[in-house]
């Protein structure tokens, strides 16, 4: 029976990722296939590296794509980094922190964890005082973690690692291209991504960047894949327990010898490089100015309706507000009548927090002044039917004037 061509339909999303994506990274992903050794092909892959130590903030030679989802990235991370029995701390302030958790006991780490309650970040000294006991090998941590809108100081924690001689992993999926983030500077080892939240891409690429000391790592459990496997190639230490996240493998793909392994997602290449680029002609700084300009709105605007928002104000991420359900509505059917009544869907929540909060996100394309005031006015709209007492036009006045201020700002 045959289907019709696709049309999904019309929809603005504001929730915590996938965001709609820039239709100039559409437009980059309908670009014809090349073959994987074409010389444009590994042009692009060389651009697309180049173009990802900007948006990383490292010089770091070893930044390339994952492919798979941005979770892709953290098992190949994770699994290269860490031998079974290899011990690892993880700082967990919500479920992202909680599946580096199961990453990293998967890949048979003794794992530590550090916790705050949801809706807080880690203290550092809680943090150093487990690492200088435990001497792990690998401290890993989600910066911003959606499912709270957490964002973990990861400075702090390069130095902890620093001092402590640990390598420093870093899931800066949510994060990156929105709020600060330094990995040189900040002693970072290894940092991954995904495209769908401030970088305006669609889920399917994951970013990485290796520093010197996890290369080394990494190369000290080379195996070159059998078939491939040269008189030089003398397999070295452990082998990486996953053959297709082996990123002594998939280094040797990228880098100088171009020596097979995956079939590059060409697509999902010439998607993220076109990600890499538009931040990269933005100006990073300006990027991240946006996000905080629209998460700003997006705070003001919510508080301007009545509605409270969940967890420590000072650590929030740019782009993610946890917005508390009011008493006695029914939260889902809330963001039904958004999607059915307006297209715009905002996001649910997992775990403590599911059914006590929503997550409005302001990332990406989507971090603009209309879909911000669109979201808002159309919050109103759907709240004011469930029943509940929000101020007339609270929504919009309020974020119109951070718009308001932000721009007599630029003015003076
Ligand atoms: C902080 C963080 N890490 C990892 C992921 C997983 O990303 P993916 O679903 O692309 O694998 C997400 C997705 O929301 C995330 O927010």
């Amino acid at each position: 029976m045959p289907y019709d061509q696709i049309a999904p339909p019309a929809r603005l999303l504001m929730g915590p990722g996938p965001i709609s994506a820039d239709p100039r990274v559409l437009r980059a992903m309908s670009a014809q296939l090349v073959g994987q050794f074409d010389p444009a092909m590994t042009a692009y892959m060389g651009e697309t590296m180049e173009l990802f130590r900007a948006v990383f903030r490292t010089g770091n030679e070893q930044t390339f794509l994952v492919d798979g989802t941005a979770r892709a990235a953290i098992e190949a991370a994770l699994v290269s980094l860490c031998e079974p029995g290899d011990r690892v701390v993880v700082p967990v302030f919500g479920r992202f922190g909680q599946l580096l958790v199961e990453i990293a006991e998967r890949v048979g780490a003794e794992v530590h964890q550090v916790q705050a309650p949801w809706g807080e970040i880690v203290p550092p000294e809680r943090i150093e005082e487990v690492v200088a006991r435990v001497q792990p090998v690998v401290v890993a941590v989600a910066h911003g973690d959606t499912s709270t809108t957490m964002c973990q100081p990861l400075q702090p924690l390069g130095e902890i690692c620093a001092r402590h001689g640990a390598l420093f992993y870093a899931d800066v999926t949510a994060s990156l291209g929105g709020n600060p983030f330094e990995m040189d500077d900040w002693g970072v080892d290894v940092a991954s991504a995904g495209l769908q939240k401030c970088l305006g891409g669609p889920p399917g690429s994951a970013p990485i960047s290796l520093s010197g000391s996890a290369v080394r790592r990494v190369e000290g459990r080379r195996h070159v894949e059998l078939g491939l496997r040269t008189d030089q190639d003398v397999p070295r230490g452990r082998r990486i327990a996953s053959a297709y996240f082996d990123l002594a493998m998939i280094m040797d793909y990228w880098g100088k010898r171009g020596l097979n392994h995956h079939t590059e997602a060409t697509t999902m290449l010439y998607g993220a490089r076109e990600c890499a680029r538009l931040v990269v002609a933005e100006g990073i700084d300006a990027a991240i100015g946006r996000h905080r300009l629209h998460g700003a709105a997006m705070l003001a605007g919510v508080g301007g309706l009545g509605l409270e928002t969940f967890g420590d104000a000072e650590h929030r991420m740019n782009n993610v507000v946890a917005v508390r359900i009011p008493d006695g509505v029914d939260g889902e059917s809330v963001r039904r009548a958004m999607l059915a009544d307006f297209g715009i869907e905002i996001g649910t929540s997992f775990g403590p927090l599911h059914g006590v909060v929503w997550r409005i996100g302001t990332m990406g394309y989507n971090a603009r002044t209309d879909a911000v005031l669109t979201t808002l006015v159309a919050l109103e709209a759907v709240l004011r039917v469930a029943g509940v007492a929000v101020v007339a036009g609270g929504g919009f006045g309020a974020a119109r004037e951070v718009y308001d201020d932000a721009f007599a700002g630029s003015l003076s």
